[in-house]
């Protein structure tokens, strides 16, 4: 067993990993600020209410964590953490994630269409070799899994719009 730190532990990705986690059998404890509207508190795990700015230093000193997974939008002090790139080395084009989405959720997604942006890059593809050769991390899903994940998860903790 082993004792992690999950920031945004109560958002879309974060109560998903401390969930994992718990499953495995590790010590979780959760930060987070519900500043995104979360509700969605992974059971099993300890939980600290705050912004990880303000809590992060005394949970940290009475912690001895293996790990800390940071998933609460931007890193405080990036010099103490390892990030890794994570994708399927293949890529989508906007419109294939747009069609997906209006496939797996049944509701309209409104789209403008404007033209490129001056530096806008023609392809950009996340290639996660470093996360498979030091983490043994390789991809399982396919974009409609995904998408359906994230629908459900939004469905269930936050409040999705009714149709229009
Ligand atoms: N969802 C994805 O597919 C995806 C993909 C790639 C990267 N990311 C990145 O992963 C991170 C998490 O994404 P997500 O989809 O889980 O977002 P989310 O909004 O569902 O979760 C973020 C959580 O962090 C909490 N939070 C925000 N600021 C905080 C603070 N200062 N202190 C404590 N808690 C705080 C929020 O309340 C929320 O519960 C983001 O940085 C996002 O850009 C997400």
């Amino acid at each position: 067993m082993a004792r992690y730190l999950v920031t945004g532990g109560a958002g879309y990705v974060g109560s998903t990993v401390a969930t994992l986690l718990v499953e495995a059998g590790h010590d979780v404890t959760v930060i987070d600020d519900h500043s995104a509207g979360s509700s969605h508190l992974p059971t099993g795990t300890t939980f600290v209410p705050g912004r990880f700015q303000d809590v992060a230093d005394a949970v940290l000193a009475r912690g001895d964590f293996d790990g800390v997974l940071h998933f609460a939008a931007h890193v405080e002090h990036p010099g103490e953490h390892r990030v890794y790139n994570l994708g399927n080395g293949v890529g989508f084009t906007n419109h294939q994630v747009i069609e997906a989405v209006r496939a797996t959720t049944g509701r309209p997604v409104p789209v403008r269409v404007h033209p490129r942006r001056a530096g806008d890059s023609a392809t950009l593809v996340a290639v996660s070799d470093k996360a498979r050769r030091e983490l043994g991390w390789q991809p399982t899903r396919g974009l409609d899994s995904i998408i359906a994940d994230a629908w459900e998860f939004h469905r269930h903790h936050r409040t999705v719009p009714a149709p229009a």
